[in-house]
């Protein structure tokens, strides 16, 4: 039986967030090893989402489920990209496994449609809407080192900046 990993969550400030993750050119009994390892490490979380560059690995894949409990909606997307967005734009509030307890709201195009491949290298497309869009836009981000926070003003940003590195230098103090 294949055993699944909880993989080390990466925090601000590492670099590693802010770098272009590589398209995958090959996908292999691996890759679809490592996105199980994600989608474990996404739900033991908890997080509705987790781009690979969260967990240390500079390629471009992304698991989701903006599902609820009772109907789980899980999506693996291996080279994301987004092709068409909507003129409409939508407020919703985002948090981010990375930049841990904050949360700010966030406007993005209110729909957006993707291309990506599946694991078994198969070309998919979907239209997504409401928390669904936020989500893959948020994650699609990560694999192009951007973060939630560069959306909203530098204030905003600042502030949660500077609670994530207080709370970072308290725990390092408390171990
Ligand atoms: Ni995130």
């Amino acid at each position: 039986m294949p055993t699944t990993s909880i993989m080390p969550i990466i925090k601000v400030p590492d670099p590693i967030l802010r770098q272009r993750a590589l398209p995958v050119s090959e996908i292999t009994d691996g890759t679809r090893q490592l996105i199980e390892d994600m989608v474990a490490t996404m739900y033991d979380a908890p997080g509705i989402g987790l781009a690979a560059p969260q967990v240390n690995i500079g390629q471009r894949i992304i698991v989701m489920d903006c599902g609820k409990k009772e109907e789980p909606n899980l999506i693996q997307m291996i080279n994301p990209e987004i092709t068409g967005i909507s003129e409409a734009h939508t407020v919703l509030e985002e948090g981010c496994l990375s930049i841990p307890d904050q949360t700010a709201d966030v406007e993005r195009p209110a729909e957006v449609e993707v291309k990506y491949l599946n694991q078994d290298g198969m070309s998919q497309s979907l239209v997504a809407t409401g928390l669904l869009a936020a989500c893959v836009q948020h994650e699609i981000d990560h694999l192009n080192g951007v973060l939630f926070i560069d959306h909203i003003s530098r204030l905003k940003r600042d502030m949660i900046l500077r609670r994530v590195m207080k709370e970072l230098r308290k725990s390092t103090v408390d171990k």
